[in-house]
């Protein structure tokens, strides 16, 4: 299986919490990290469970002060699988010697592999092989498989096969002074002579969750009637299965597993559920098969070849079957956001940001179902958005910053520097472009789909609502004649205010402005793209009148843009007159610069005061738009748009930006795919790179950046293939690195199969013959050809 192993040999505690993390399982509905069955969480080891939606909130006492958060919660822990030999300790790590040990991820099945050698105190020589999934074909389903081989003995042996919900979130160090309980326990409970179950159940959101297992025991093909003792307390329940065992043959332990919470539909008693379910569960074979097909189904439409660089390959498939773990099919019907940090640790607490603009891409062209599933995400919060609007005084609709069960601001008001120890003010709330990034995202499900069902029904209702909210923010000032948005910020978390001022927010942030006339532009066409009666409706039900479209129409030719004296686009108002970085005496003096916000205040100085970025701000409207797109708005803004604006403006923010979130590597590597093919590559392979590599030196542990993973399938598809798609056509624009020799894609445009094949010079077009009825019109800039079902389009590149 060449090109779908990610593999490390030797165990090293070091970065066992990396690899958790880089091994998870998961299906879109759970994902579980890498830990190994037989260890407890304990600093090395980290055994998380996580569940789309399965939010707790608690309050900590701080200095007095009641500090309220809602995580994402460690659900109870089902992979506790254990063995003792003779009557002895159940065997660790720490207490055996390893002879030989490797720990893989089967990326193409989602199977995590350990194989190890160990001797024991007593001179016993054994070989365990575990191998284990989070079944993608019944998504309340998961499997362990052992094979035990005794080298140099005979005996008797246990296995403790358990369910626990003792568990805490307590994987990320920097929140270890919050409250990290959040479940209590309910029940266990026996189900015929195999089957053990435990029932827990959210401290305040009072989910119940529910886990179930059937343990057996095979050798020589049959199943042994080994003998079993039951222990159970209220938050805990195992089974001993004991039995003989003989030196050099092989005895395997299945333990299949069930799931279900109270959000669960079609559910009554999660506990009795789970066990039902656990009782009918086919063997590990059969169930291992059917999770396989699933993949396979899911490689079909979802695969990225890239030919030329193995490792690159590896990693680009790496990305996809993360996200799929988090992100399938299944998570369609749920009521998900895409956290993250994936269901892969627990940092930023499960919550759902931005990141999404990256991944949407990848899904909209593949399981636009996907996407769906997770725009509903937002439109069932639209309430709360509303709600937040009015309450700060603007009208229209306002998601939050951080997301997670109910839409409300999730964003925590301080936040722990671990370089300096302190608390710090966490303004970034502040960052209301989110509500651009939502508005986008369903104007681009919509162009690649054509999906008017989930436009009139709820896509339209969330872009007129943000459209109004952006306007209510915004004030006309007269002396410009302009409008102008005050006291937002932009992706770049350094600055959240301006030096020395109380208050939070930036005026005018570039970026931000930039969004929203473009936005407001669609959002004054959007009735007339919907059918009559539909927009007659929606526009009855939100009392938009013609002067609230005008409004808009104005907005798109009128918001103000900041440039400085030397014409460059100003990140904001202002940015003109801070300092300028002494980057290379910082480079001197600290390894990493990345988090340049932490080190200075550290050294008691404020980033606010300086021209630097830690991401990506300005640098995205070319990432998000052609340049053609950004010609359009700035004219019709008024302002000069050059051929040379996108190079001067990138180059400049590229001088001063640290790169402190790995998207900004993602954003580099697409806008500088055209200007700078070898600069862009670089970035690119850092961006690939930098969840396996941990570039940010501990971070990943505590979960996958969803983000980047995804981020960087969109550099490959959007930048490297060139794939845009404009005005109902599907454009090619390809600019392949001189580090791949070639591309091949499945893609699906407007119910409309395809593969793309992109090397030799050529592009090639292929339509899958099951293709919709209707003929699709794709090509590259100057040859656009309208292609039906069966036909092939081969395009010479230049
Ligand atoms: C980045 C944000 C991102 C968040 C979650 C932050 O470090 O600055 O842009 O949304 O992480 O990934």
């Amino acid at each position: 299986m060449d090109g779908f192993l990610l593999t490390y040999d030797g165990f090293d505690p070091r970065t066992e919490g990396l690899r958790e993390a880089l091994t998870s399982t998961g299906n879109g509905y759970l994902c579980t990290r890498g830990a190994a069955e037989w260890e407890d969480a304990d600093g090395v080891h980290y055994p998380g469970t996580y569940a789309h939606g399965g939010y707790n909130r608690e309050t900590t006492m701080m200095g007095g002060l009641p500090v309220l958060n809602e995580d994402l919660v460690n659900l109870p822990n089902w992979l506790v699988l254990q063995v003792r030999v003779e009557g002895e300790d159940a065997i660790r790590f720490d207490d055996v010697e390893l002879l030989g040990y490797r720990h893989e991820y089967d990326i193409r099945h989602a199977t995590v592999l350990r194989r190890l050698r160990f001797r024991d105190h007593a001179g016993r020589e054994t070989t365990l092989t575990s191998r284990r999934f989070v079944s993608m074909a019944d998504a309340h389903h998961a499997g362990i498989e052992w094979t035990l081989v005794p080298e140099n003995w005979s005996g008797h042996v246990e296995v403790i096969s358990a369910l626990d919900s003792r568990v805490t979130n307590s994987g990320v160090p920097r929140y270890r002074q919050l409250e990290g309980r959040h479940l209590n326990p309910v029940s266990p409970r026996t189900f015929g002579p195999e089957v053990i179950a435990l029932k827990a159940e959210t401290r305040q959101s009072n989910i119940y969750i529910s886990q179930a297992t059937r343990t057996r025991v095979f050798q020589g093909g049959e199943q042994l009637p080994a003998t079993r003792t039951l222990y159970q307390m209220e938050d805990y329940i195992q089974q001993v299965l004991a039995f003989d065992v003989r030196q050099g043959e092989a005895t395997r332990v299945e333990k299949m597993v069930a799931f279900y919470t109270s959000r669960d539909p079609a559910v009554s008693d999660t506990l009795v559920r789970a066990a039902r379910s656990a009782a009918r569960h086919s063997d590990f074979a059969g169930a291992s098969e059917r999770h396989g097909a699933a993949w396979e189904e899911l490689w079909r439409t979802c695969d990225v070849g890239a030919s030329g660089n193995e490792q690159v390959q590896l990693l680009l498939r790496l990305h996809i079957a993360h996200l799929l773990q988090v992100c399938s099919p299944h998570t369609a019907d749920l009521d998900a956001g895409m956290p993250a940090r994936g269901l892969n640790g627990e940092a930023y607490r499960g919550h759902v940001f931005w990141d999404e603009i990256y991944a949407f891409p990848f899904f909209n062209v593949r399981l636009p179902e996907v996407t769906r599933g997770l725009l509903m995400y937002r439109y069932r919060r639209i309430g709360e958005a509303r709600a937040a609007a009015r309450e700060a005084g603007f009208r229209g609709a306002m998601f939050p910053w951080q997301s997670g069960s109910e839409g409300v601001e999730e964003t925590q008001r301080v936040h722990l520097n671990p370089l300096s120890g302190r608390w710090e003010p966490d303004l970034s709330r502040n960052q209301r472009h989110v509500n651009a990034a939502i508005f986008f995202n369903i104007w681009n499900y919509f162009q690649a789909t054509s999906d008017y069902a989930f436009l009139e029904s709820y896509g339209a209702e969330m872009m007129l609502d943000i459209a109004r909210f952006w306007a209510s923010i915004a004030h006309f000032n007269s002396a410009r004649e302009r409008y102008e948005i005050h006291g937002v910020m932009g992706p770049d978390e350094f600055h959240e205010k301006y030096p020395g001022a109380q208050q939070g927010g930036l005026r005018n942030n570039a970026y931000t402005n930039v969004m929203v006339a473009w936005l407001c532009d669609i959002a004054a066409k959007l009735p007339s793209l919907l059918s009559a009666s539909s927009a007659e409706g929606l526009r009855a039900r939100l009392g938009i009148g013609d002067d609230e479209l005008a409004l808009w129409q104005d907005m798109s030719r009128r918001m103000f843009v900041p440039f400085d004296s030397g014409g460059i686009i100003s990140q904001f108002e202002g940015w003109d007159e801070l300092e300028e970085l002494d980057w290379d005496a910082y480079r001197a003096k600290y390894e990493n610069i990345q988090r340049l916000d932490r080190i200075l205040r550290a050294e008691g100085d404020d980033p606010d005061r300086y021209k630097i970025a830690k991401q990506a701000d300005t640098v995205m409207l070319f990432f998000l738009f052609s340049d053609e797109e950004l010609r359009e708005i700035f004219e019709r803004l008024g302002y000069d748009y050059g051929s040379d604006t996108a190079a001067r403006n990138i180059a400049y923010y590229d001088q001063r930006t640290s790169h402190g979130s790995t998207l900004s590597f993602v954003t580099h590597a697409g806008v500088l795919a055209a200007l700078d093919p070898e600069s862009s590559w670089e970035r690119f392979l850092v961006a690939l790179r930098s969840d396996v590599d941990d570039i940010q030196g501990g971070t990943t542990q505590e979960g996958i950046h969803m983000g980047v993973m995804a981020g960087t399938l969109e550099v490959v598809q959007r930048y490297y293939a060139g794939t845009q798609i404009r005005d109902g056509v599907l454009y090619f624009t390809p600019r392949l690195p001189s580090g791949l020799d070639g591309l091949s894609f499945p893609l699906q445009f407007r119910e409309t199969p395809l593969l793309v094949t992109l090397g030799g010079g050529q592009l090639t077009v292929a339509v899958h013959p099951d293709g919709a009825s209707h003929p699709i019109r794709a090509g590259i800039p100057g040859d656009v050809r309208e292609l039906c079902p069966g036909d092939r389009a081969v395009f010479g590149l230049a």
